[in-house]
């Protein structure tokens, strides 16, 4: 079973509305005339959406996603965003488990799960993060950490909308910080995932998700990584701040 990378642009909270729309059209003329053999997503902060897709014209050579996501229908809760808001702009990701999410907003594994059904049910795909920190991978719970995470985040789910989930893994010491998982402990992770998918979800299942690895990816190592068995795609935050960098990161991906 083969599974298409998808490369993702998580640009936090940076690049607004004319920076975004000068983004797009440099990158397409980065990109023009070459094989792009990924899916290709850029995550703009909520207000540089507009003007991200204005400036795409009707291409779909990108995926556009949004950085969260309430876990309510509409109403009265102030400063959120509902899956509707998003699908009428013709969004098609929704990144959610975020480790900033988690630590910085109070964002827990029942949260994300809502949130993951939300999106999901609106026909969005949700991006969903996991990973340890640095103290938990020093102290031998790992695996224990990343189990409780995806059980939680995907709670109740059927095998069907786990399959095309887009799971990403970003060991929080590697976030922002220069320092990248090696290719073999970013496999070892990625290869626990799966095993952990396969035993609640099925192998099939399990064979069709897709997961990305994220923490300082940069044009210089993302073809290693990605070359590992069980890694499929990145998610990038700093390295994909500039449209050269992010299409270097897009056309390395085989
Ligand atoms: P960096 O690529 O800047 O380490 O960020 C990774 C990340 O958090 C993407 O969601």
């Amino acid at each position: 079973m083969s599974r298409k990378p998808i490369i993702a642009a998580n640009w936090k909270m940076n690049i607004g509305p004319a920076e975004g729309a000068a983004f797009i059209e440099s990158f397409k003329n980065i990109v023009k005339g070459q094989d792009i053999a990924c899916d290709t997503v850029i995550v703009p902060p909520f207000t540089t959406i507009p003007s991200v897709l204005n400036a795409l014209g009707g291409c779909d050579c990108i995926g556009i996603g949004a950085q969260n996501v309430s876990e309510y229908d509409n109403g009265a809760y102030t400063g959120e965003i509902s899956t509707t808001m998003l699908q009428e702009l013709g969004l098609k990701y929704v990144v959610l488990g975020h480790s900033e999410r988690r630590q910085y907003f109070g964002e827990t594994d029942a949260i994300i799960n809502a949130k993951i059904k939300k999106t999901i049910a609106a026909g969005l795909t949700p991006i969903f993060c996991i990973g340890e920190t640095k103290d938990e991978r020093l102290g031998g719970i790992l695996e224990p950490v990343l189990e409780i995470q995806l059980k939680g985040g995907l709670k109740d789910l059927t095998p069907e909308q786990v399959a095309d989930v887009v799971i990403a893994y970003e060991p929080v010491w590697a976030i922002g910080t220069g320092l990248t998982a090696t290719s073999k402990e970013a496999q070892e992770a990625h290869a626990f995932i799966r095993k952990v998918i396969a035993d609640v979800f099925g192998a099939e299942t399990a064979e069709k998700v897709r997961i990305q690895y994220g923490g300082s990816v940069k044009p210089e190592n993302v073809v290693e990584l990605m070359a590992q068995p069980d890694i499929d795609g990145a998610l990038v935050g700093g390295a994909s701040l500039k449209p050269e960098s992010f299409a270097a990161l897009v056309t390395s991906a085989k």
